[in-house]
């Protein structure tokens, strides 16, 4: 694909996702030759640093560069000639002027042509005022060249702040110049699950109510809320994770075949699932979603604290930091096939993963000599880490009668020894500088997540639902386990087996 000479403008320039991701994604693309001939990135702060300073703090001494010495000193130096430091009030509408004439001078002297994106890695407080602050400055008009934003999580924080936001910035930007990043969707196994469902003749056949029994994601991490306990605090597992990375993992599962691999196809596609989604009453908020929040515990012989004596955190704080749900997808393809989603901080393990629970066969010819009485094929789309593919199937035991066995047919992303992984906001900047929303989140399907998570943050509110506290270092409350109903069925991690390798 073709990508134009352009410039980056990142607000919150000196912010931790810059120099933690943003720069090294930048980096990483210098690297690999994907950036155009003609480029810049402009970090925008409210700090006064000199583009030397600005230089030296986010790739020479940028830790998160790690790759630093695989290049040499003058690409390092090449590199760091690409960027460049404006200081602005974003508050003060006229200070964007100063910015506009920066950007202006990078034009003439480095002929970038009016190309820009605008990457607001800001508090989302200030998302209005930016968009504000450009337009009043002409820098969202597209008649020189093109302008994209991109807009980082949270996108709002319930339904009616995500439609105001939704509204106010498609008062000065269309909704195509809008990229809404959601990182999951960067990932190269979240692509994926893309291609095996659609580039695979013998999974979609099967990809249905009459041969799926069940789905199952689930988001584990061993991190608790680490310097982050302020802007958790008033988020939490729902907003953090569930309406955005859970729900960009569920539509993927759940789509239908898109008209084309496009933006557009796949966006509309991705809109229906979340339409479908069965709204939840009442009682179902109170049987079918559990809440969580990790206590004090020890791990490996280390001394954890307990969320509520976590920095930033209330002490009587309600914030979940684990989210269960049970939920339905009401359309032709999924009627009466339950979806099962969570997310943890300080579970056992980082791990994410899909898992496609097939049903049993009707017939069960081998159950009186199976050690597996009603062996059900699993297909686990493994995200990471240890990324891969795993199908359970049972296979006969040597030797006498017919004695069955769950094997694994499995597959490790590591196989393909020479292929380069690209970060997910490496592949996710590239995608803009092309201007490929594919892998974004359209305002519509934001608007329908949210649609169906509100209820759910309205009863936490204002209903006695309770937060359930499980040791730091545990798959959740126990009582999530009840949420799989049914014998011999759990979570694939079941929350109670804590020995289980997850095979
Ligand atoms: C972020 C959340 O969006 O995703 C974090 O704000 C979370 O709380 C992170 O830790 C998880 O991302 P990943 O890529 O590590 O799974």
């Amino acid at each position: 694909k073709k990508t134009d000479d352009q410039v980056l403008v990142i607000f919150g320039g000196s912010g931790d996702l810059t120099k933690r991701k943003l720069i090294p994604a930048v980096f990483n693309l210098f690297k690999g030759g994907f950036l155009p001939k003609c480029y810049a990135v402009v970090g925008v702060g409210r700090t006064e640093y000199s583009d030397e300073e600005y230089r030296k703090s986010v790739v020479f001494e940028n830790e998160h560069l790690n790759e630093k010495d695989k290049v040499s000193e003058s690409d390092l130096k090449r590199f760091s000639d690409l960027i460049y430091y404006q200081s602005l009030d974003t508050k003060d509408v006229d200070s964007y002027a100063n910015l506009k004439e920066k950007l202006n001078q990078l034009d003439q002297s480095k002929a970038t042509c009016h190309n820009y994106i605008f990457y607001l890695s800001t508090p989302p407080s200030l998302y209005e005022v930016i968009a504000e602050g450009l337009a009043a400055n002409n820098l969202n008009n597209q008649e020189d060249g093109w302008t994209r934003l991109i807009v980082e999580k949270p996108f709002g924080y319930d339904l009616e702040s995500a439609k105001h936001l939704n509204e106010h910035l498609l008062k000065f930007f269309a909704e195509d110049q809008l990229y809404r990043i959601d990182h999951y969707l960067g990932k190269e196994t979240v692509q994926n699950m893309f291609v095996t469902r659609f580039a695979n003749s013998i999974f979609e056949p099967l990809w249905n109510r009459n041969y799926i029994h069940r789905v199952e994601i689930t988001a584990a991490e061993s991190v608790g809320v680490e310097k982050r306990g302020g802007y958790y605090d008033s988020s939490g597992a729902l907003r953090d994770m569930v309406q955005n990375h859970l729900f960009q993992l569920v539509a993927l599962v759940a789509m239908e075949p898109p008209v084309k691999a496009d933006a557009e196809s796949i966006r509309n596609e991705k809109l229906k699932v979340f339409q479908s989604l069965r709204p939840y009453t009442k009682e179902d908020i109170a049987n079918h979603v559990i809440r969580g929040q990790y206590m004090s515990s020890t791990i490996k012989g280390e001394k954890v604290p307990g969320y509520r004596e976590e920095e930033g955190v209330g002490e009587e704080s309600k914030t979940e930091t684990y989210a269960a749900l049970k939920f339905y997808i009401d359309n032709w393809r999924w009627a009466g096939v339950p979806f099962y989603i969570r997310t943890g901080k300080r579970m056992p393990t980082r791990v994410t993963e899909v898992v496609i629970h097939f049903k049993p066969n009707h017939h069960h010819l081998f159950s009186s000599n199976s050690n597996l009485a009603n062996p059900q094929n699993t297909l686990v789309l493994r995200i990471q880490p240890n990324e891969g593919i795993l199908l359970k199937f049972a296979m006969k035991i040597p030797g006498a009668g017919y004695n069955t066995e769950q094997v694994n047919m499995d597959f490790h992303y590591d196989d393909l020894s020479n292929v380069y992984v690209p970060d997910a906001y490496e592949r996710l900047i590239l995608d803009c500088m092309q201007g490929d929303a594919t892998l974004y989140a359209r305002g519509d399907s934001t608007e329908a997540a949210w649609e169906f998570i509100d209820p759910i943050l309205r009863a936490w509110e204002n209903e006695e639902i309770p937060v359930y506290g499980y040791p730091a270092g545990t798959w959740g409350p126990e009582n999530a386990d009840t949420l799989i109903e049914g014998e011999q069925m759990t979570w694939r991690y079941p929350c109670s087996n804590l020995t289980d390798d997850g095979n």
